[in-house]
């Protein structure tokens, strides 16, 4: 299979992971005769830096014309106190809107390995197995007027969703379920957001096209409360673009890292751009212990859904899960008696569980 893939690694750990990725897509292309070429863009902070713009139009042209694309994480202190138009965070925003990449998924299931790594109970999140699907184009995020008022004494952020929007991610979240154990747990805050009350009411009506799946309303405050104390109740939980962004953070607490968590940001026809869920961690950045799994799993999801390689997907998280069971950590897990490394050594090693597998195949079929 021949692909072309946009990398856009963006700042701090963006650049160390990105490479991880590379690395790992390269091993897998040797391993199944596959070609994928790579072709870097300029995004977010650093491309505030080379073009003084988060977003250049030739990284909008260049993913709009690729099979794929990979994204590191943007923003860093450099540009926290930039105008709106010039931060980081208005270039992620900008090709998610501009690819039309309306729905988040963010698959929440933790290694085994790992069940020792959370600060929560074992027996809590043992077998927690979530799909949070995220409204990402609309929302508080995209609103107009966004802006200070009288003389800077009052601010106004506009929460705007059309209802065909809610529609296509609820969609999803159905869709979704159906595929999975069938049951779907809506989060709003109905209770106070006319908003929320349009989301609720469009998933009661689309109850009707589903009826296969359970639906279960849930405020977002319980919801958040629920996550990390009864994991097990969720399926696929599918939620508006603010609240998927907080919960989702805060779910990765049952994996033992943020640094774990992959995403795809996807549109109906199956083109997607796919980004660890975690951001540009400057606290780390350029130390060289940034966990590469986040993106190296996402790289994992490109196959899966964008390229139908299931088996190469598969391929990648079985040397991830490998690693972890050798002991191998990066600093943000906390692992007693672990191995911890760095971003590098522990891509070295996914490397070589990779490449075990190829030999050990190769063997076998002589
Ligand atoms: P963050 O996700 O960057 O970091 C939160 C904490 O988790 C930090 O302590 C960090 O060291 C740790 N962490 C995150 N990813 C890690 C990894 N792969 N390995 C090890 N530790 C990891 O969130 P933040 O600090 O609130 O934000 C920093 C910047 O990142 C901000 O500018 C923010 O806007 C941006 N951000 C970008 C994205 C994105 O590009 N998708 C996502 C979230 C935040
Ligand atoms: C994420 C990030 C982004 C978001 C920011 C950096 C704009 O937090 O991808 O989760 O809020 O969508
Ligand atoms: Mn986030």
């Amino acid at each position: 299979m021949e692909k072309q893939i946009i990398l856009l690694p963006g700042d701090g750990i963006g650049k160390e992971i990105m490479d991880s990725a590379k690395a790992v897509l390269l091993a897998i292309a040797a391993e199944y005769n596959h070609h994928f070429t790579f072709e870097e863009h300029a995004i977010g902070g650093s491309a505030i830096d080379t073009h003084n713009n988060p977003l250049p139009e030739d990284t909008i042209q260049a993913c709009k014309s690729a099979d794929a694309v990979l994204l590191g994480a943007v923003g860093g202190p450099k540009w926290d106190s930039n105008p709106a138009h010039l931060r980081p965070e208005k270039g992620l925003l900008g090709i998610r809107k501009a690819l039309g990449l309306f729905a988040n998924i963010r698959p929440v299931k933790g290694f085994s390995p790992l069940l020792h790594a959370s600060p929560l109970k074992e027996e809590i999140i043992k077998d927690s197995d979530i799909l949070i699907i995220r409204e990402l184009t609309g929302g508080l995020y995209f609103g107009e007027p966004s802006e200070r008022r009288e003389n800077g004494n009052a601010v106004v952020d506009t929460l705007y969703y059309k209802r065909a929007e809610m529609e296509r991610i609820i969609d999803k979240g159905f869709q979704s379920a159906r595929i999975r154990n069938k049951h779907l747990t809506s989060v709003d805050k109905a209770n106070v957001l006319e908003s929320s009350r349009m989301w609720r009411e469009i998933v009661e009506e689309k109850m009707q096209e589903y009826p296969d799946v359970t639906v279960e309303h849930v405020l977002v405050d319980a919801a958040a409360m629920k996550l990390i104390t009864q994991p097990n109740r969720f399926d696929v939980l599918v939620t508006e673009n603010l609240f998927g962004d907080i919960l989702s953070d805060e779910a990765s607490v049952l994996t033992g890292s943020l640094g774990m968590l992959p995403s795809a940001s996807l549109r109906t026809d199956g083109v997607g751009m796919y980004e660890p869920v975690h951001g540009s961690a400057p606290d780390i950045a350029g130390k060289g212990i940034a966990n590469p799994f986040g993106m190296i799993l996402s790289a994992a999801l490109m196959l899966r859904f964008s390229f139908g390689l299931e088996e190469e997907a598969s391929e990648i998280e079985r040397a991830v899960n490998e690693c972890l069971e050798q002991g191998y950590h990066t600093a943000d897990l906390q692992i007693q008696n672990g191995k911890q490394v760095g971003t590098k050594k522990i891509t070295e090693i996914v490397l070589e569980n990779l490449t075990t597998k190829s030999i050990s195949d190769s063997i076998c079929n002589m």
